[in-house]
């Protein structure tokens, strides 16, 4: 992280740690947390701010709104997508809730596991939360902004957000927009680290902490969840440091999950279409990552549908049901037929799902338990059994 002290601040504290004869402090703590407020303040303006996009209807609060668990509450989006800056366009990817999305490690291969780790995005393609800012606005189905020096135009409208940048980026963060955009990005980032995106206070939270008793059910469900189900696997429950549960490790997998026709008929991008997740990257291009996104995060689970990459299932039973049948021709109950085949079949999971034995009481149990995973503010979003 830059940081810009005027002289007059350098010599000042010079001069006061010269006469107390303590050494020069080369990071004054004071300082940082100052400066790192400011940019929070300033990245909550412009993840708020609509005028960057083309039409200036669209903000990344659109889709990833507070009041909502950071996703897209519109209607539209119940079809598995949000629709972008010109009302009519679509991604063919699921808004995930960027809420507690700054622990995802920034993007790298662990050899001891063999695995690819962490990121931004359902493919990891944004190595951190800074990259992945630079992204809405250039999206030519989200933001639709045509360039980054089209977006620096559109800040320099505000003199608000132009004395702020310049306050925290030093005076000569506009005399090259690359830079200004990578400012932007930088202050965004930081908001993202904010507690409004992790408040960790959900009855899961609460019961681990020894301040509050789940139902039995829901208990039945955790058990569940950590031993039948095998859930924990891949969300894990409990972490060993003592750190509070995030409920996903991170990695990337391929659960076999079908296409979503009505998105891509929405999207125009037809049947035919194959989203290759992670194995598509071009840095990666390794066909055995074929299908794989990145395990998601169950934290607000319950408010944050619709579910899947491709926003395919409107309903959490349904997915865990969808875990639990997938190979024994069990019926999808939101469209009353068996499930589909993968959009990626040959690289699948068939180890630790689609056959689970979980009885639909068992079912029931789990959804009850990733019901408590709900953040205070967003439980009067549940929906009604
Ligand atoms: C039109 C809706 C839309 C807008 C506007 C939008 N996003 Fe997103 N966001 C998405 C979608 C869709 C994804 C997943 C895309 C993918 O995986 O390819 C995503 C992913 C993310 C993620 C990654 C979360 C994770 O778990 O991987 C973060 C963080 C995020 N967006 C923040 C932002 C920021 C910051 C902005 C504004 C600069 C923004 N979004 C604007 C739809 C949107
Ligand atoms: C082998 C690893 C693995 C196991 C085991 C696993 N999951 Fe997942 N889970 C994932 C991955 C990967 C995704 C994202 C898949 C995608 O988007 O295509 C995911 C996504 C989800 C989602 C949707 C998240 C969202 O925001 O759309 C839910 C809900 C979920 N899992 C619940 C469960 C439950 C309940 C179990 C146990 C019955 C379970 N998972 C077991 C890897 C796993």
């Amino acid at each position: 992280m830059k940081q810009h002290y005027s002289m007059a601040t350098l010599l000042a504290v010079t001069l006061l740690f010269g006469l107390t004869g303590c050494e020069t402090p080369t990071e004054p703590e004071v300082d940082n947390a100052t400066l790192n407020q400011k940019k929070i303040t300033l990245g909550k303006a412009l993840f708020n701010d609509k005028n960057l996009s083309l039409n200036r209807t669209m903000a990344c609060a659109t889709c990833h709104q507070t009041g909502s668990a950071m996703i897209d509450p519109r209607g539209t989006a119940a079809v598995g997508a949000s629709l972008g800056d010109d009302d009519f366009s679509r991604s063919d990817r699921n808004a995930p809730t960027a809420a507690y999305a700054k622990f995802s490690p920034s993007f790298y291969f662990d050899s001891g596991e063999g695995l690819y780790m962490g990121g931004q995005f359902h493919d990891g393609s944004a190595k951190d939360l800074k990259a992945q800012a630079k992204g809405p606005f250039l999206n030519p189905v989200e933001m639709m902004m045509p360039s980054a020096s089209a977006v620096i135009d559109r800040i320099k409208e505000n003199n608000e957000t132009v004395a702020a940048l310049k306050s925290i980026y030093g005076d000569t963060v506009f005399d090259d927009d690359d830079k200004a955009y990578d400012a932007v990005a930088d202050s965004i980032a930081l908001f993202e680290t904010s507690d409004v995106f992790s408040p960790f206070n959900s009855r899961y939270d609460r019961f681990l902490a020894g301040d509050e008793e789940l139902t039995p059910l829901e208990i039945e469900g955790l058990a569940l969840f950590e031993g039948k189900a095998m859930c924990s696997a891949c969300h894990p429950s409990t972490t060993d440091d003592g750190s509070r549960a995030l409920l996903t490790d991170f990695s990337y997998d391929n659960l076999g999950v079908p296409v979503n026709h009505a998105l891509r008929q929405a999207n125009g991008l037809g049947d035919g279409y194959i989203d290759n997740g992670l194995g598509a990257r071009e840095e990666i291009n390794d066909p055995a990552l074929n299908g794989a996104f990145k395990v998601a995060t169950l934290r607000n689970i319950a408010v944050t549908g619709p579910y899947m990459h491709n926003g395919l299932f409107k309903d959490l039973k349904t997915v865990v049901h969808f875990y639990n049948t997938r190979d024994t021709g069990g019926i999808n109950p939101e469209t009353n037929s068996s499930w589909e085949a993968a959009e990626v079949d040959a690289t699948k999971n068939v180890a630790e799902l689609g056959d689970l034995g979980l009885t639909d009481a068992e079912e029931d149990a789990l959804v009850a338990f990733m019901k408590t995973l709900t953040d205070k503010q967003y439980e009067p979003l549940i929906p009604a059994e």
